[in-house]
């Protein structure tokens, strides 16, 4: 079977580019797209910097997501409502994966911003409502996912209305090394996994540490 095309809004940032990098070391065709070609380019020259076999393109936003057959939102919360209602005729019925995490870091304070809809992901999908938007990777620090040499150790939880999406992303994330995927429930729980982020980002910055999630007391002969 071909291995899906993976684009990335906004994978000139931290998050979306330790993804990418990861998901192109896994063989994946990956798309960085950005507001602008240039730094789309110099994003492309990082991810071959560390992965030289890649398959690798950089390009705006837009036509990112029409070359991608998933598109993986990885954009601060700020520009999220425009940049998802700009895209979405482009975006249409694709499988979309929110990795955003509504975050204040006011005067030195962080700290999880309220949606209306409830999570961003499930603002996303009110946005693109023939998409399928799945939840996930939101507990995957950047600087882990760049040291492409070293296999992770972490649980990735995946939140999503859509099975058949679900199971695909939870079967992208188990191509990482060292990542186990976990089927998080309905979209709806997605606000659990971008609210808990913040606990993680205290914690980092208590510990000075980069931290992941790991769930105990889960047969491995209970998996879906
Ligand atoms: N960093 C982490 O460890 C981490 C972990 C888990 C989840 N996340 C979440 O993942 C998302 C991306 O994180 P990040 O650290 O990579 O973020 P970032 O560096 O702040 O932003 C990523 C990219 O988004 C684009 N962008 C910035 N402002 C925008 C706006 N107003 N409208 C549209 N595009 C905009 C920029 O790309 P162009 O200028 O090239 O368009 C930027 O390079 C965030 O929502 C974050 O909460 C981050």
């Amino acid at each position: 079977m071909p291995v899906e095309v993976l684009a990335f809004i906004g994978g000139t940032g931290p998050e979306g580019l330790g993804l990418a990098v990861r998901f192109a070391a896994a063989g994946h065709e990956i798309v960085i797209g950005s507001r602008s070609p240039e730094r789309a380019q110099q994003a492309v020259e990082k991810i071959t910097a560390r992965v030289p076999q890649a398959r690798a393109a950089g390009m705006v936003n837009q036509e990112a997501v029409r070359r991608g057959d998933i598109v993986f939102v990885t954009i601060p919360f700020v520009g999220h409502r425009d940049t998802l209602a700009a895209l979405a005729p482009d975006i249409g019925a694709k499988l979309v994966v929110d990795v955003v995490v509504p975050i204040s870091f006011e005067g030195g304070k962080i700290a999880a911003i309220a949606v209306p809809e409830g999570s961003a992901a499930q603002q996303a999908q009110s946005l693109l409502p023939q998409a399928q938007v799945v939840a996930a990777f939101h507990h995957l620090d950047a600087g882990q996912l760049m040291r492409v040499e070293r296999p992770l150790a972490a649980d990735v939880l995946v939140c999503a209305d859509h099975q058949q999406a679900k199971e695909r992303v939870m079967a992208l994330a188990e191509k990482m090394e060292g990542v186990r995927a976990l089927d998080g429930g309905p979209l709806a729980n997605s606000r659990y996994l971008e609210e808990f982020t913040v606990l993680l980002l205290n914690l980092n910055k208590t510990y000075k540490a980069r931290t992941s999630l790991r769930i105990t007391g889960i047969s491995p002969t209970l998996r879906g």
